[in-house]
């Protein structure tokens, strides 16, 4: 989605990060793009071109003079594509961008690309700080090349800090929001995800089985077709969406804060969490021990915040979404939840089956509308779900 048939030139250059280039084309060509990969002769010190060409099915150039010779694929490539990424990019040839020296195959084609290029410097922290580099990525940033900032962490000359090629699927998403469709821009979207977790004592707590990803998809993909997006997020161990602003909460009461605090300010509300219904009675401060042969919770109901903001509902948010987990009666569950929650859409997930619902990347759910208008989705990826979602919410947007 957003990137299937998009037509992506991949340019390596010789950092060590080269091996996480391998990975990004893979991913690339899972989504269905088709992924060209020209490589420097230092990039080639790192990784084989021959790894590039078994997983993109296409001859990967290294030299200027291996081009076919009725087209020259510099040109070809650098202007019959969607987008060129260069990852990682060294610091080499990010200064032989900045000044224009076009002295090989990968080089030549960056000045000669007409479509938009994505840039992701990988180095030495100190070499990424050092204001040579800084500068001449100043004046491509004003040039209009897009240029993704190294992650921080351990790098490979065994020091700390900022210079470490981001992950393959950030950069994915990254070439998603770029390649996207830009049809949510200006909306600005409020996503909740994940579990909430209810502390009974300093080591146990109550939780479910939600582990975010329909939530996580969703804010993904609305950021990807270029909407604000702010994701509340329970406990989960997915990673923070790239270009997506994550508040990080535990409990109930917590997330209640977090969601109302902003709903007013957006234009639409899904709540994807899976908020925990009942929590402990009193949090013991000690951990309890096991004196006795059973042992009696007092649970409260946590409040529930979907039927708050439906409650309360003004101009904004134009359109609130909820979801409804069940693992019988679907439809009457869905619907009642739908009308008590005053809600515009309702997303109906069985959560019995193994191929949907909690933690698995596949859903099948149906889709509920005030008007008792019942859309059946075929089963498919958690991402596909989440454009489809975001399609119906542009409908009842009047978009
Ligand atoms: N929800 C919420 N606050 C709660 C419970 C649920 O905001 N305390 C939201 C969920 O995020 C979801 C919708 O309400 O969008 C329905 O949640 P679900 O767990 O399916 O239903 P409940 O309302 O909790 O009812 P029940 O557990 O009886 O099925």
């Amino acid at each position: 989605m957003l990137i299937k048939d998009k037509k992506i030139v991949l340019g390596v250059t010789g950092g060590i990060a080269a091996y996480k280039a391998v990975e990004l084309v893979r991913l690339l060509v899972l989504e269905g793009a088709e992924v060209q990969v020209g490589m420097t002769a230092h990039a080639m010190e790192f990784v084989a071109p021959l790894t590039f060409e078994a997983l993109s099915g296409h001859k990967v150039i290294c030299h200027m003079f291996e081009q076919h010779h009725v087209v020259m694929e510099h040109i070809e490539w650098a202007q019959g594509s969607d987008l060129v990424v260069i990852a990682p990019a060294t610091a080499n040839f990010i200064g032989k961008m900045t000044h224009g020296i076009a002295d090989d195959f990968l080089s030549t084609l960056v000045l000669a690309a007409t479509v938009p290029i994505l840039l992701c410097p990988a180095m030495n922290n100190k070499m990424y700080e050092n204001v040579a580099v800084q500068e001449n990525l100043e004046i491509l940033r004003k040039r209009g090349i897009h240029i993704m900032e190294p992650a921080q962490g351990s790098l490979a000359c065994r020091s700390e800090g900022r210079g470490r090629l981001p992950e393959p699927v950030d950069i994915l998403e990254q070439i998603r929001i770029l390649l996207g469709p830009n049809d949510m821009q200006g909306l600005k979207f409020l996503v909740s995800a994940g579990p909430t977790a209810e502390p009974i004592d300093p080591v146990r707590y109550i939780t479910n089985r939600s582990s975010g990803k329909m939530g996580y998809a969703l804010a993904r993909m609305a950021r990807a077709r270029g909407a604000e997006v702010v994701l509340v997020s329970g406990p989960t161990s997915l990673p923070p969406p790239v270009g997506v602003e994550v508040i990080g909460v535990r409990t109930a009461e917590e997330m209640k804060a977090a969601v109302l605090g902003r709903a007013k300010a957006c234009d639409v509300v899904i709540m994807a969490a899976a908020v925990v219904d009942y929590r402990p009675k009193r949090y013991e401060e000690h951990k309890i021990k096991k004196e006795d042969e059973s042992l009696r919770l007092d649970l409260e109901k946590t409040p529930d915040i979907l039927k708050e903001l439906g409650k309360s509902r003004g101009e904004t948010p134009r359109v609130l979404v909820g979801f409804a987990a069940e693992t019988q009666d679907l439809l009457n569950h869905a619907q009642q939840k739908l009308q008590e929650k005053n809600l515009d859409m309702i997303v109906a997930n069985d959560v019995s089956r193994t191929d949907a619902g909690f933690d698995v990347d596949t859903n099948l759910v149906k889709l509920l509308y005030r008007d008792g208008v019942i859309e059946d989705l075929p089963l498919m990826s958690k991402d596909e779900v989440a454009g489809w979602i975001l399609d119906r919410i542009k409908g009842l947007l009047g978009l």
